[in-house]
């Protein structure tokens, strides 16, 4: 699955290649992984291209190549973070996952942003070369969102910060020289800092703007749910970068997370197959564990449905299902050493049992 180029000694892979390992485990969301996999693709392009500039001759020259930093759109649960985590396995690449709510701007009380930098340091067991290709993801980005601008209403609850958040990232973002704790744990110790240039750190932002308004048009209930086999979800439903500069997002800080990609509510049909295909899926976990005890597990199809079922109910996403499983398991488990040898099937009614008394 790993090719190698002939002429350049570098791991290379394909968008194709990115996009068939993220499909393993990330199920629906079309659109997303293969824009993810482009935007990881030319971000190594350009780590490259400009790898092989010769010193100095391309100083004052702007580069051609933008960084490909993405700013995923999408409801709870859906994949955002799970996408990520899953790129940066197959790029073997460290990384994290920030909250931009835990943040302040420049000069107040509270974790600088640099602080992201400086787990990414620690995420590559303090291998700063390593550091600098990793990636980085900042989830709730929504909630640093501008208050209190244009015609919206009830932005009040917004982080009165959350500007200056904004402002403090976009150096980080565009890539800089920046000075990080060597000891997270002891970041005010002014001695044991370390540079690190986020030029080729790969940034990841995320938040689901549940409320966010398309276009100006009255709000859209979910996320569309018109889109084709593709993904194609037609352009006129799209978050557009004014939508999101009315939400509160500073044009400076979307001009630096250029690879826009919105995901979709997971379906019902979807929900499914999360919990049965991925390899790592919650069923085979269950499955797993349980024949060691020499038991065998199974669902009737129309159990799956009573789960998924109970879990949209829920509103979300595919982060109830691990939950869920738990309840049901929670007396097999128990039971499991003395029922050697027997399979046990999970029918609808069963499932309804065990779930109304969670
Ligand atoms: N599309 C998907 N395919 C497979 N598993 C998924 C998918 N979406 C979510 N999951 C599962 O649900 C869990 C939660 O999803 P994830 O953390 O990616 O949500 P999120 O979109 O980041 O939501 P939030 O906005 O609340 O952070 C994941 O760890 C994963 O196990
Ligand atoms: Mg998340």
């Amino acid at each position: 699955m790993v090719k190698t180029l002939q002429h350049e000694d570098v791991r290379w892979l394909s968008p194709r290649d990115i996009y068939e390992y993220l499909d393993q485990y990330v199920i629906g969301q079309e659109r997303a992984k293969r824009t993810v996999a482009i935007a990881a693709y030319n971000h190594f392009k350009r780590i490259h291209a400009v790898a092989k500039e010769p010193p100095g001759k391309s100083r004052f020259k702007k580069p051609l190549l933008k960084k490909s930093n993405i700013l995923m759109i999408g409801p709870t649960g859906c994949g955002k973070t799970h996408i990520a985590r899953n790129l940066a396995e197959i790029l073997e690449v460290p990384f994290t996952v920030s909250d931009a709510t835990e943040y302040t701007e420049a000069g107040y009380y509270g974790k600088d942003v640099e602080v992201m930098a400086g787990e990414l340091l620690y995420a590559a067991d303090m291998d700063v070369e390593k550091a600098q290709q990793g990636i980085i993801f900042i989830d709730e980005v929504d909630k640093i969102a501008r208050r209190d601008h244009g015609s919206r209403t009830g932005a009040g609850s917004r982080d009165i910060g959350g500007e200056g958040v904004q402002q403090a990232l976009l150096k980080m973002l565009e890539g800089s020289q920046v000075f990080v704790p060597y000891n997270l744990t002891q970041h005010w110790n002014k001695h044991d800092f370390v540079q690190m240039d986020t030029t080729n750190i790969l940034f990841i932002c995320a938040g689901t703007f549940t409320d966010i308004q398309r276009g100006g048009r009255a709000h859209v209930a979910g996320f569309g749910q018109q889109e084709d086999s593709s993904g194609h979800k037609p352009l006129e439903q799209r978050v557009t970068i004014k939508d999101l500069m009315d939400y509160g997002m500073i044009a400076e800080f979307l001009g630096r997370v250029p690879v826009l990609v919105e995901l979709d509510e997971l379906s019902e049909p979807e929900l499914q197959r999360i919990i049965t295909e991925p390899p790592d899926s919650v069923l085979n976990e269950y499955k797993a564990l349980l024949a060691l005890d020499g038991i065998e597990l199974d669902f009737t199809p129309a159990a799956f449905r009573e789960i998924v079922a109970f879990a949209k109910k829920r509103k979300v996403g595919a982060r109830g299902l691990r939950t869920i499983f738990e309840e049901l398991m929670h007396d097999v488990m128990f039971d499991a050493p003395e029922n050697r040898g027997e399979r046990i099937v999970y029918g609808a009614p069963e499932v309804r049992e065990k779930l109304s008394q969670a």
